[in-house]
C-alpha cells in the first residue's frame, strides 16, 4: 500500500446515495490536491455530475481495479453486491487493495464476501451509511465501519467530515456494521410507525399537526422531527412522476433483513413486523396507482386504519384534490 497522500481512490455504483457520496469525496480530493476519484457504473452516464467536479470515468470494473488502491462500492442489494464482487475478483488484481462497501446487505453476505476476498489478499471493510440521499448530498451521513484495523485507519480520513458527520467504529468483524445498520433500520421504521399513529391521533382529536410537530422538535430531537416532517409535508406520497426521498422498496428490503436476523436469533420483533406489513400495504397502494411511494408512506396506511384518507391535507392540496372524506 502506498502512503496516504498518493492513494488512488475509486468508486463503483452511482445510485442516488453513491453519486452523492462520491461527489463529496471528489470535492475533498480536489480541495486537498489529491489524485482524482476514478469511477465505474453499469450506466456510466449517471457519473456525468461526478465528472463535472473532476471524477474520472473508467470503462469497466477491470480498468477501475487496475487504477485504484481503495475502491468504494454502493449498490442496491445483496445480489448485485455479490455479482459486483465476483467481477472484481475476476480481475485477479485485488492483492493489497481495500474494498469498502456502503451497501445495506445481510450480515452473512458481508461475512462470506470478506472471507472470499481475504483469500485474494484483499481487505474488506463494511461501511453501511445512515441517512437519506439529501443527508448524503450534504455530507452529513453517519457511517459505521467494520474491518481490519490497518485498512480502517487508511480510509478514515476520507469519511469523517467528507461524506459523514460521524464515524462509528464497530471493530474488526465487518458483519457487525451490518448488524448495527439493521438494528437502526428497525428503530427508524418503528419510529415512523409511532409518529404516524401520533399524527393520526392528533388529527382525529383536533390537535393541530403543527403543534404536535413543535413538541416533537422541542422534546424528541432532529431525527424525530425530520421523520415527522416527511409525514406532515406530504413527501411520504410524492406527486405522480416525482422520485421519493427514500424508496419504499429499499426500506422493505432493509427491514426484511432485520426481521430475518431476528428470526434466526429467536427474537420476536413485533414493531418490525407491524412496520413491514404497513410498508407492504403501502407498496400495493403505490403499485395500484402506478406511483413510487416513499418509505414514510406507512403514514397513509396508518391513516386508513383509523378512517382517514391515505392522502393528508398537504398531499390533497398539492395534488389539487378536495377535502378528505375518509378512507
Ligand atoms: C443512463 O443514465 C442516464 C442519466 O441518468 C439516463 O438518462 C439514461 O436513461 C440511463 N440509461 C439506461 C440504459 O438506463
Ligand atoms: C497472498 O499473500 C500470500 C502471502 O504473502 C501469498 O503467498 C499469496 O500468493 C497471495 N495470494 C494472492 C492471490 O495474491
Ligand atoms: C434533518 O434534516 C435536515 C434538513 O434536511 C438535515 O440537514 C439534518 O441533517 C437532518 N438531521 C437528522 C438528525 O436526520
Amino acid at each position: 500500500m502506498s502512503s496516504t497522500h498518493t492513494l488512488r481512490l475509486g468508486w463503483f455504483g452511482l445510485g442516488s446515495m453513491g453519486l452523492a457520496m462520491a461527489s463529496n469525496l471528489q470535492k475533498h480530493l480536489t480541495e486537498k490536491s489529491l489524485p482524482a476519484l476514478h469511477y465505474a457504473n453499469r450506466n456510466l452516464s449517471k457519473g456525468d455530475p461526478l465528472k463535472q467536479v473532476g471524477g474520472v470515468p473508467c470503462q469497466d470494473v477491470n480498468e477501475l481495479v487496475q487504477t485504484c488502491d481503495v475502491i468504494f462500492i454502493s449498490v442496491t442489494n445483496d445480489e448485485v453486491l455479490t455479482s459486483v464482487i465476483n467481477q472484481f475478483i475476476s480481475t485477479k488484481s485485488l492483492a493489497g487493495k481495500i474494498l469498502v462497501d456502503t451497501t445495506t446487505v445481510h450480515p452473512d453476505t458481508t461475512t462470506s464476501i470478506a472471507a472470499e476476498l481475504s483469500t485474494h489478499n484483499c481487505s474488506f471493510i463494511a461501511a453501511p451509511v445512515f441517512g437519506p440521499p439529501a443527508t448524503a448530498r450534504a455530507g452529513q451521513l453517519i457511517i459505521a465501519v467494520g474491518g481490519p484495523p490497518h485498512a480502517v485507519e487508511v480510509i478514515t480520513p476520507y469519511l469523517q467530515g467528507v461524506i459523514a458527520r460521524g464515524v462509528i467504529p464497530v471493530g474488526p468483524d465487518p458483519s457487525k456494521a451490518l448488524l448495527l445498520k439493521s438494528t437502526s433500520n428497525f428503530i427508524g421504521a418503528g419510529l415512523m410507525y409511532l409518529l404516524s399513529e401520533a399524527h393520526v391521533l392528533a388529527e382525529k382529536s383536533g390537535l393541530p399537526a403543527s403543534v404536535l410537530e413543535s413538541l416533537i422538535e422541542a422534546n424528541f430531537g432532529a431525527y424525530a422531527t425530520n421523520t415527522s416532517k416527511r409525514l406532515t409535508s406530504g413527501s411520504y406520497m410524492p406527486a405522480v412522476g416525482q422520485v421519493p426521498n427514500s424508496a419504499l422498496e429499499l426500506a422493505i428490503k432493509d427491514v426484511g433483513i432485520g426481521l430475518g436476523i431476528a428470526k434466526e436469533q429467536g427474537v420476536k420483533l413485533e414493531i418490525g413486523e407491524l412496520s413491514m406489513a404497513a410498508m407492504e400495504e403501502a407498496k400495493s397502494v403505490g403499485d395500484g396507482s402506478g406511483r413510487k411511494l416513499d418509505s414514510h408512506s406507512v403514514f397513509g396506511v396508518v391513516r386508513t386504519k383509523s378512517g382517514l384518507g391515505f392522502e393528508n391535507a398537504a398531499v390533497r392540496e398539492r395534488d389539487g384534490l378536495g377535502e378528505d372524506e375518509g378512507a
